[in-house]
């Protein structure tokens, strides 16, 4: 049996969703001759840990009651019942996850889960990679930190995995990876990797004012809380900036051109939410239907995308032809299209859900069991 412990860090809408995925998915695991033990999770707060890394781990019933009370909203601490686990918070938090690194990579070897949302993970992942122990992100803010971050992050490339970072469960990294590794070189990626703005802006396509679409989309709860944060194209901008980086262009988020569906008047620190929902928003609708005549007169769509292509790399509305993967987008499924050497003509494409609990925790449990060859014992 290959035995994997694995620490979590954050446990919301996705963490524990991955929680869930690895309690169904024991029976499984046990037929394929894999294990994962879970010996610690973190919120924003606190952790709790097994007092002995190397044979407990954080049982079943505890772990969903741990997933209970957390999506209650309440913290980490508030668990009624810790059992034999300890408690940390503050900056033992950062020491215990090094310390249980530490003790692990003379064993087995340790699984660090980030399903934060936090820029403040860097430090201690780079340094668990360091320990041969194995990283796994969901979370985007670590690798679109600085070069220097990121190089720190990866110099060990096989203990570091990030597939659900672009595009969720989706097999964009790993596509991409094998792609590169097979010499063929790719000379242009074009994708909607929002499946809000995808969907805004095939909505709009068929004729309904773009104020019209973000506000159904926003009450369908397509949006975050407040939709500028998608608008902005700054999510988008992270995953491209992620596939450019695997691509080899050194570069930092800043230096990516980035279009946001709104103005800098209407941002969130001039507009109040109300406002810009009220008022705002319309006033952006007749410059999208001109581009929209625009590009439908020469047979095109327009799609909120990613473009990565010689030393560029963009964010923002280009024109697609109708007759393509994304000019045929509908809904909110993301969609990459990758030009190599081998697919020149025709690209390969990758397309479905690239958002959800379900499918981005899916993709990190299965990067976690990918890895299960640098396990000892
Ligand atoms: N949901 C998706 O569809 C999707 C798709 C692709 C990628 N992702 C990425 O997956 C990550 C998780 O998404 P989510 O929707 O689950 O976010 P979320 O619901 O906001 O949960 C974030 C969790 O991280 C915890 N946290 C914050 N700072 C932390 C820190 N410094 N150390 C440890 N934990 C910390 C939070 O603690 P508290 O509970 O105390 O606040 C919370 O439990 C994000 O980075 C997101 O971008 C999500
Ligand atoms: C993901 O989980 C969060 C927290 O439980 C929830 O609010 C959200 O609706 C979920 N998202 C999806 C797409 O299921
Ligand atoms: C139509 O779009 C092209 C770019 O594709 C632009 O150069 C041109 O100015 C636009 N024309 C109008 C009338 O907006």
């Amino acid at each position: 049996m290959v035995n994997i412990p694995l620490l979590l860090m954050g446990c919301g809408g996705v963490g524990r969703q991955l929680l869930h995925h690895i309690i169904s998915c024991r029976p499984l695991h046990s037929k394929q001759g894999v294990v994962l033990r879970v010996v610690g999770v973190c919120d924003s707060k606190s952790m709790v840990a097994v007092p002995d890394v190397l044979t407990s781990e954080l049982g079943d019933q505890f772990l969903l009651q741990l997933c209970k009370v957390k999506s209650s909203g309440s913290s980490l601490r508030e668990l009624a019942n810790f059992g034999e686990c300890q408690v940390f918070s503050g900056e033992e938090i950062a020491q215990k996850v090094a310390d249980v690194a530490a003790t692990l990579r003379k064993s087995s070897g340790l699984a660090l889960v980030d399903c934060s949302a936090s820029s403040q993970t860097i430090e201690l992942l780079s340094q668990v990679v360091s320990l041969d122990c194995c990283v796994v992100l969901a979370n985007k803010k670590p690798l679109t930190s600085s070069l220097e971050d990121y190089d720190k992050l990866v110099s060990k490339p096989r203990w570091i995995r990030h597939e659900s970072t672009v595009g969720a469960g989706l097999p964009v990294i790993s596509t991409i990876n094998r792609i590169i590794q097979s010499g063929d070189p790719i000379f242009r990626i074009i994708g909607s990797l929002s499946g809000t703005l995808g969907y805004v802006m095939s909505e709009v396509e068929s004729g309904r004012p773009f104020s019209e679409v973000v506000t159904a989309a926003k009450k369908l709860g397509y949006t975050e809380p407040d939709p500028r944060d998608d608008l902005s194209g700054m999510d988008v901008a992270r995953k491209a900036l992620i596939l450019a980086r695997l691509l080899g262009h050194r570069i930092e988020l800043d230096s990516i051109k980035i279009e946001s569906l709104y103005p800098v008047e209407m941002g969130p620190v001039v507009m109040p939410l109300e406002e810009f929902l009220a008022n705002g928003l319309p006033l952006l609708d007749k410059d999208i239907q001109k581009r929209i005549d625009n590009a439908s007169s020469k047979g095109n769509v327009l799609r909120y995308v990613c473009l990565i292509e010689e030393s560029r790399c963009n964010v923002g509305i280009q024109e697609v032809p109708k007759d393509s993967a994304l000019g045929r987008l509908e809904g909110s499924d993301n969609v990459l299209e990758i030009y190599s050497r081998c697919y020149s003509e025709q690209p390969l494409v990758i397309q479905g859900a690239g958002a959800g609990n379900d499918t981005t925790s899916a993709g990190v449990l299965a990067d976690i069991i990918d890895m299960q060859d640098l396990y000892r014992g």
